[in-house]
């Protein structure tokens, strides 16, 4: 049994992550003041994502989870927003129509801005400053000033954070997703590679089977014109978290209503600590990362402390292991979590495991590593009998150049054209598009008929 649990009940749990504010009276302020707001989402949303889920888990559909790093004040704009949109409508129906499988849409948006950090200082030539934590805790300027703990950003968080998401609304259920419009949803700029080629070869197929739809008189089913899109963030701050909690008038149950879904990273999964005591008692469907340092045991444990109903639309696992890694690592947990019967949503963040530093200096990550890590996360679930039920991926709609390699190759020397990222480097609308049909290829394999 686990004991009682209250919104407040993390805060005598050991925590990790956590800026230190100068100014507490200020920071009590906004907390109360985010608490008297409205939240950005409906406990009957969540408990929606979490039948989905449920349905992933059971192999009857696929998660495609993706979007910035870090979400930044300074880059926030309806064009961007839109763009990383149309990537995942694009990625999403390239897999399904590819492989005849739903895909469950959950951007990394409205509500992304904490970043865990390896180190609490930085240091550049002798000055040591506190770490950037992300735009909603200080900024990325590296001067004294702009590293202070704010917590106004905290405020401004949560307004962009409503924008984002109303925008997201209206494009899901406006008519920007309808099916009709799948050709629209590519972008100018790979207009002239392979990969659009391709792309638009499928478009042309959707559009005849419309087409013989309409014909059939069988077009008018509201899932052509409208698609569902949630939103999910890593659960960092507790604090923000905390004034979103509320209770859901329907069922009487607690949610963090910042977000559809939550995750914990690998830095703050402790089985005992303050992330996992606070998200062990919200509804929501809650993912957790799953690192190369992750013991068996403590998997389980958070299994039994996360879901101990074993609902299989409660609980993802996102492995990131790293493409050396996961061929070793993923096989011993699997086989935990398959003897000791637990129903989990196993997803693949090909990213996180594979980061490293170009010579020039850049932050970045190779394309073929991060296919080869995906490719490998299929092929332990295939030996395993398991299902590789999702992806998690950092990605972006603008042009940049981040991640090397590629259908039209980003070189060491050509990050820096357009390096844009607030922390960890994307995948550009090409090298989404490239990874969608390649999963669409797998999932065609891997699916039980
Ligand atoms: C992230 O998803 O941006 C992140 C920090 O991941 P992880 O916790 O897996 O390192
Ligand atoms: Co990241």
């Amino acid at each position: 049994m686990n004991p009682p649990w209250s919104p407040t009940s993390w805060r005598s749990k050991p925590i990790q992550q956590q800026p230190e504010y100068p100014d507490s009276a200020h920071l009590a302020k906004v907390e109360a003041t985010l608490a008297s707001l409205p939240p950005l989402v409906f406990a009957g949303e969540a408990r929606a994502l979490r039948s989905q889920f449920a349905e992933v888990t059971q192999g009857r559909a696929f998660l495609l989870q993706g979007g910035d790093c870090a979400e930044s004040f300074a880059e926030f704009s309806a064009p961007k927003i839109r763009d990383t949109f149309k990537v995942l409508l694009q990625m999403a129906v390239v897999m399904t129509f590819a492989s005849g499988c739903p895909v469950v849409k959950v951007g990394r948006m409205a509500g992304q801005f904490a970043k865990p950090r390896s180190a609490g200082m930085e240091t550049i030539d002798g000055l040591s400053l506190p770490a950037y934590r992300g735009d909603i805790v200080n900024g990325i300027d590296f001067d004294e000033r702009s590293r202070v703990p704010d917590p106004e950003r905290l405020m401004q968080a949560y307004h962009q954070s409503t924008a984002s998401l109303n925008l997201l609304r209206a494009f899901a259920g406006g008519g920007f997703a309808d099916l009709h419009q799948v050709h629209k949803w590519n972008l100018d700029f790979i207009a002239s590679s392979a990969l659009s080629e391709k792309y638009h070869q499928l478009a042309d197929r959707i559009d005849q089977t419309l087409a013989f739809m309409r014909a059939c008189g069988l077009d008018d089913a509201p899932q052509l014109r409208e698609t569902s899109f949630f939103t999910a963030h890593e659960a960092l701050l507790l604090n923000y978290e905390q004034a979103f909690v509320r209770q859901d008038s329907l069922t009487g149950g607690w949610y963090d209503c910042s977000a559809h879904m939550l995750w914990i990273g690998d830095r703050t999964r402790q089985v005992d600590g303050a992330h996992v005591e606070f998200l062990r008692g919200v509804g929501n469907p809650i993912g957790v990362k799953v690192g190369p340092s992750m013991d068996t045991d403590d998997l389980i444990r958070l299994n039994d402390i996360l879901n101990p109903d074993n609902d299989p639309g409660r609980l993802n696992l996102i492995v990131r292991m790293g493409a050396d890694k996961v061929e070793a690592g993923l096989p011993r947990l699997v086989r935990a979590v398959q003897a000791e019967g637990r129903q989990v949503l196993w997803s693949s963040d090909p990213m996180h495991g594979n980061t490293m530093k170009a010579s020039s200096g850049y932050k970045t990550r190779d394309f073929e590593r991060i296919l080869a890590e995906v490719r490998q996360f299929f092929e332990v679930h295939r030996a395993e009998g398991s299902y590789p039920g999702g992806i998690h991926i950092e990605m972006t709609g603008q042009n940049v150049t981040e991640c090397i390699g590629g259908s039209r190759p980003i070189t060491e020397d050509g990050l820096s054209d357009r390096y844009h990222t607030h922390c960890d480097p994307r995948l550009n609308a090409d090298q989404s598009l490239e990874l969608a049909f390649m999963i669409a290829e797998t999932l065609k394999r891997v699916r039980p008929a």
